[in-house]
């Protein structure tokens, strides 16, 4: 029998070529973002070519409600595997947008995937067998700077919740990990307005989703609790360990090109 996989964000960028790739590595799907006719598409193209069953959902994680009214939607069908990607960059500094907007950030990137895992993992447990990802972010290891102010924040948050889950997991069958990639091609950076910096980054700097995808879920077969993609990301992470005032440096001196600072 087919593993399922449930996929936060699955209408674009990394989410979808998440699905792709899961697809291809025979899982069947649920696909959930917020615009119901892209999942659609997507799941109609992984079914013509692999044979994979997806179930669709439409839902918004901003709601306060997201987590339980998504395990009513999954009316029991089991959930082998989580990947908790959705989410964007909020633009600006910290003064520059309300409370209101800064809590449904945090909703959405720190309360969802953990509330999430936290529904999903018992059966996994019971089970003996689970797959979780939480897609966190190279700006989790990499000294915070003006501007998105919370997103290197709730990044670090879900790297330190993966490292501690994949140990209690230790055992069990179920394997954890938390995906950091570098500068990704995907609709991240139109959402946050931010398209003219990444464009003129250097090729070497920005991956392709696909590939970072295959390496993600590699990474998340091997069991490997943080996994940073890219060699040149890896360093960066690094160099901030052994270097952190250079790492601010770096942050500091290239985020305007790279994050909304006004
Ligand atoms: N691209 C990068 O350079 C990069 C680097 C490091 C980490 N990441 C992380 O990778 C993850 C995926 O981002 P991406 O680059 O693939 O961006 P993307 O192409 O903009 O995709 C974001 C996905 O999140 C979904 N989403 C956003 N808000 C949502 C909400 N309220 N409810 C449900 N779904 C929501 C979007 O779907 P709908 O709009 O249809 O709801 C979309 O499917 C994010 O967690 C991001 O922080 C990205």
């Amino acid at each position: 029998m087919k593993r399922t996989m449930l996929i936060t964000g699955a209408s674009a960028g990394l989410g979808a070529a998440l699905g792709r790739e899961y697809a291809q590595r025979g899982w069947n799907l649920v696909l959930l973002a917020r615009r119901e006719d892209r999942l659609t598409a997507l799941a109609a193209e992984l079914h013509a070519a692999h044979g994979t069953q997806s179930r669709v959902i439409a839902a918004d994680l901003f709601s306060e409600t997201a987590v339980p009214d998504l395990m009513q939607a999954l009316d029991g069908i089991q959930i082998d595997g989580l990947i908790n990607n959705a989410g964007y960059g909020h633009p600006g500094t910290f003064l520059a947008s309300d409370w209101e907007d800064h809590r449904r950030f945090n909703h959405l990137m720190s309360v969802v995937p953990v509330e999430l895992t936290r529904a999903l993992l018992p059966g996994m447990v019971d089970r003996g067998f689970g797959r979780v990802m939480q897609v966190a972010s190279l700006a989790g290891h990499m000294p915070g700077s003006k501007g998105h102010t919370l997103y290197a924040a709730v990044k670090a948050y879900l790297i330190k919740f993966s490292e501690s889950l994949n140990a209690e997991m230790d055992g069990t069958g179920v394997h954890v990990s938390a995906l950091c990639p570098g500068f990704v091609l995907t609709e991240f950076h139109d959402v946050n307005g931010t398209r003219d910096g990444i464009n003129s980054l250097p090729d070497f700097m920005v991956m392709d989703a696909d590939i970072c995808a295959k390496l993600a879920a590699d990474a998340l077969e091997a069991n490997k609790a943080v996994f940073i993609s890219g060699r040149v990301n890896r360093f960066l992470a690094r160099l901030n360990r052994w270097a952190p005032w250079l790492g601010r440096k770096v942050m500091n001196s290239g985020s305007g090109r790279y994050r909304k600072t006004d």
